[in-house]
């Protein structure tokens, strides 16, 4: 939908067929309000997806606020990424085959997916709809996203599936002694100095879930550094990247000689847009 149709299917109460094949009156006062408020603070340049208080992704809807990013549509070939792979280790598993990733032998236990700074929840909870084999920990450094993350697990009935937790990237799992078999994460990934050259949509959002550094890819050189603690041998990273990032990136996963890069698959404007790498066997 576009943004008209998303503020008067909101302020209506209708989906968008309706919109257009409904025969209507005017607006009611309390509908008018709505749209002429909405207008007002669009205009400011705050996102739609901030004023209606929610917004779609992977099919799915998700509240959001200030407290967390907007998903973005380039996070979904994340999602499809990871999805691809766990259903092709699945299906091995049933064909009786032993994966690297999912044994054979522990076909009964669940596939164990980490997310590192989960946000509003969209990957976590779009994983744990999509994929019954998964059993997820999302993990933020805020808090408040975390609130939101959990109320979005709650909506999309998948709060059992996962479990959330405050941490600084992998820092409270230090104490679980837990492997995983995926590692997720879309880290921040702008250099500091050039969020505010960027459009004034982009200043709603949290500082924290942007500010990548100097060069935006401080996460990456920890989490590539931090990351085998964490995942089982063979366990494979999926990283979302940022424009012109990807020759950067292979290299900080060359020079840890901890990894084997898999895959960077393209975006649809044609970008690198999304990392996997294996980790190798533990020493
Ligand atoms: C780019 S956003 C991604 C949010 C969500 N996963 C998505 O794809 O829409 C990065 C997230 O990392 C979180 N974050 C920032 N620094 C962190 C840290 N040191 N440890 C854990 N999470 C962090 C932010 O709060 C934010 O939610």
């Amino acid at each position: 939908m576009n943004e008209a149709e998303l503020l008067f299917t909101q302020a209506l109460g209708c989906d968008r067929a309706a919109l257009y094949f409904n025969k209507r009156g005017s607006l009611n006062s309390r509908q008018a309000a709505f749209v002429s408020t909405a207008l007002k603070r669009r205009i400011k340049g705050e996102p739609i997806q901030y004023i209606l208080g929610k917004t779609e992704f992977m099919g799915l809807e998700f509240k959001v606020n200030k407290d967390v990013l907007i998903p973005r549509p380039e996070t979904e070939i994340l999602v499809e990424t990871a999805i691809k792979i766990v259903r092709k280790f699945v299906a091995l598993a049933k064909g009786g085959q032993t994966t690297a990733l999912w044994p054979a032998s522990s076909q009964v236990r669940k596939l164990r997916i980490l997310d590192i700074g989960t946000g509003s929840g969209c990957i976590a909870i779009s994983l744990a709809k999509f994929l019954p084999e998964a059993s997820i920990t999302a993990t933020d450094i805020s808090d408040k996203a975390l609130e939101t993350a959990k109320e979005n697990a709650k909506f999309n009935n998948v709060e059992d599936k996962i479990v959330f937790l405050r941490s600084d990237l992998f820092e409270s799992l230090a104490i679980c002694d837990m492997r995983y078999a995926i590692c997720v994460c879309n880290p921040p990934y702008i250099a500091a100095g050039e969020i505010d050259n960027l459009q004034p949509e982009i200043k709603y959002e949290p500082r924290i879930a942007l500010d990548g550094g100097k060069d935006g890819l401080g996460f990456y050189r920890r989490i590539i550094k931090e990351a085998p603690d964490y995942l089982r041998d063979n366990g494979i990273l999926i990283m979302e990247i940022g424009f012109g990032q990807a020759q950067a990136i292979g290299d900080i996963f060359r020079e840890s000689g901890n990894f084997k890069i898999l895959e960077i698959v393209k975006d649809y404007n044609n970008i690198d847009r999304v990392i996997t790498a294996k980790r190798g066997r533990k020493e």
